[in-house]
């Protein structure tokens, strides 16, 4: 019995240790984080074995012979065993709670020379907008490894919630407040940006990227988007794939000049085929006017006449009258 126990808490262990269940960790944030994680799961398994064992210890041992019809003996509590199990669990949920508390008091914080980002949600795509480089935006955040960072995040319209595995941080995109959540990059790469709240039709398609680039690498973008030559720049043939990509049309919509597959939307290579740039336009800034065949109005967000600036506007509905004809 005890043998048995003890292989397959070690095979359980084993298994436990030995798969990566977690994604990579790419952040400072991640490792209290995951500490706590391991902490709760490894009293959890503890806590699981313990009973698993001494259940079936009982059934075994304490099994009704094949010929014993008797009742079972009555039992009147036992005192010592109910302090126990109060005493056991208490004295755990309380650590649970004061090393969990330590380790978000220690990921909230943000750094003093945190730089800031100002995020916004809206059904279905993230913007983000660098203070430091004049206020210029992005539909991927971009970030400078070991550089600290802080997300100003608002909504304009339902609850989002911004998470990216490999940084452990979560926090909820709410409109009319200010949410923050810092963190520090550690690794250079890309990762994704997920919305985890269930905020309408296209949320499984609110994704973006976060690019964690090397100080040089960073240095380089900055210096571009300030020069506004940069992939989300106004001017140039690209501004209106660029806005496309910006305004989160591309979370929602076919289009297979940019590459994007979405359905939540018409399928834009088929519905503005052979449409003239009025038309386009006024599905952009009053999208019920027309409602393709089997769709349903008011699923696109109404505000995209007063949210795009006109440049970027006009860029928009050229780009997509030539995409779609041409
Ligand atoms: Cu935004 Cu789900």
């Amino acid at each position: 019995m005890v043998l048995v126990g003890l292989v397959v808490g070690a095979a359980v262990a084993l298994v436990a240790l030995l798969i990566p269940w977690l994604p990579t960790a790419a952040s400072t944030e991640a490792g209290p984080i995951d500490q706590v994680y391991w902490f709760v799961t490894g009293i959890c398994i503890f806590v699981f074995a313990l009973v698993a064992a001494v259940s079936a210890y009982s059934v075994w041992k304490f099994r009704a012979a094949p010929d014993d019809h008797e009742d079972g003996k009555p039992i009147h509590g036992n005192t010592r065993l109910e302090i126990i199990w109060t005493l056991v669990p208490t004295i755990l949920v309380t650590a649970i709670s004061i090393y969990s508390g330590i380790a978000l008091a220690s990921v909230q914080e943000p750094s003093p020379d945190a730089r800031t980002i100002k995020v916004t949600a809206q059904q279905f795509a993230w913007n983000f907008a660098y203070p430091n480089l004049s206020g210029r935006s992005t539909g991927d955040l971009v970030v400078q490894v070991d550089k600290p960072v802080v997300l100003e995040m608002t909504s304009k319209d339902v609850i989002h919630s911004f998470w990216v595995p490999q940084f452990r941080m979560k926090q909820d995109v709410v409109p009319g407040i200010n949410t923050q959540v810092p963190f520090t990059p550690t690794k250079v790469g890309t990762f994704p940006v997920i919305c985890t709240e269930l905020c309408g039709l296209g949320h499984p398609t609110m994704r973006a990227e976060v690019r964690v680039l090397s100080a040089a690498d960073y240095a380089t973008w900055a210096s571009q988007e300030k020069g506004g030559t940069a992939t989300t720049g106004a001017g140039g043939g690209d501004a209106g794939k660029a806005a496309f990509e910006q305004f989160g049309c591309s979370s929602c919509h076919t289009l297979a000049d940019a590459g994007s597959t979405a359905q939540v939307g018409p399928d834009l290579d088929k519905v503005l085929k052979g449409k003239d740039a009025d038309f386009v336009r006024t599905s952009i800034v009053d999208p019920n006017k027309e409602i393709a065949t089997g769709y349903q109005p008011g699923v696109m967000p109404q505000e995209f006449g007063d949210q795009v600036p006109e440049q970027q506007l006009d860029a928009l509905v050229d780009y997509l009258v030539k995409a779609t004809n041409g």
